[in-house]
């Protein structure tokens, strides 16, 4: 019987994943579709019990049903526990269904992508200290990126989080942009400069030493004024849409046993944001 996949969300018309999986399952020959469902929050329970009866075989989770997902999950592994927010959800044999999040390891496939490896870094800057901020960094921990410092706009959460990881350390936005040049990796994680909705930087990265690999996980726009800036400072920049792309194949992956082009992926989708 074809297979059938699905995105769940509110709103879900903007989303990139139906095309993306679309065209992997026909690259692969693989006879399955990938569905985008509006959900509205207080549907959630009923559209997972629908989507079980309707045999899909499994599904991505966006916003804003993410963490609230998670009670319907029966096996999370622990990039969803760590996170406490389900991305990607497998319907197992016996209809059971495993929930993980793929956004951390997809991050870190991303920068692997583009040559970036922990044995050529060492330290890390992670701006913002959100759940995004959680999942990434306990990717490229896993990973063997680190010593990891944070920077938020509210520093207790910087120190909340940094307490989570071996060598973990908390700077305000003053003293990280001060210490700039020290670090190899600077991963941007806010919303910040996102859209025109809100437009800045979360801190200047004026000053970071030739060659850093700066990262912003934003890919609308495609560069941000975090990113331009750090581009003129000659930062080796990354935008989001590698982030994005993985974290789809990650989950094309565990749903086919495939991993898929990414390059293609990457090139055509920054062609049509672009
Ligand atoms: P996500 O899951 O996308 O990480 P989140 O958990 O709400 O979302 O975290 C948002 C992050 O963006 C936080 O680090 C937040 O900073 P605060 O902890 O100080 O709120 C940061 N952020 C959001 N808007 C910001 C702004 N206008 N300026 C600076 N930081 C901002």
């Amino acid at each position: 019987m074809k297979k059938w996949y699905a995105v769940i969300g509110d709103p879900i018309e903007q989303s990139m994943s139906p095309a993306m999986h679309d065209e992997w399952f026909q690259e692969n020959g693989i006879d399955a579709s990938y569905l985008p469902i509006h959900v509205k929050a207080d549907h959630l329970e009923n559209a997972i019990e629908s989507l079980k009866r309707l045999g899909c075989s499994g599904w991505n989770v966006t916003v804003p049903h993410k963490s609230a997902i998670i009670p319907f999950i029966d096996k999370l592994d622990e990039s969803a526990r760590r996170m406490n927010a389900v991305n990607t959800v497998k319907v197992l044999e016996d209809g059971t269904l495993y929930g993980t999040n793929t956004d951390g390891r997809g991050f870190v496939r991303s920068l692997q992508e583009i040559g970036c490896v922990s044995g050529k870094i060492d330290e890390v800057l992670i701006i913002g200290a959100g759940g995004a901020a959680n999942g990434i960094s306990f990717a490229l921990e896993a990973a063997g990126f680190g010593p990891l410092s944070f920077t938020n706009r509210t520093v207790d959460k910087a120190q909340q989080l940094a307490a989570n990881f071996k060598d973990g350390a908390a700077l305000s936005l003053s003293d990280a942009e001060s210490s700039i040049s020290k670090f190899g990796l600077i991963v941007q994680t806010t919303s910040v400069g996102m859209n025109f909705a809100q437009s800045g930087m979360p801190m200047n990265p004026n000053g970071i030493a030739d060659g850093t690999v700066v990262s912003d996980i934003i890919y609308n726009p495609l560069e941000t004024e975090f990113l331009r800036t750090a581009r003129d400072s000659g930062g080796n920049i990354i935008n989001g849409i590698g982030m994005f792309v993985h974290q789809g194949a990650l989950a094309f992956e565990l749903w086919t046993g495939v991993y898929p082009d990414t390059k293609k992926m990457i090139t055509s989708i920054s062609t049509k944001l672009g």
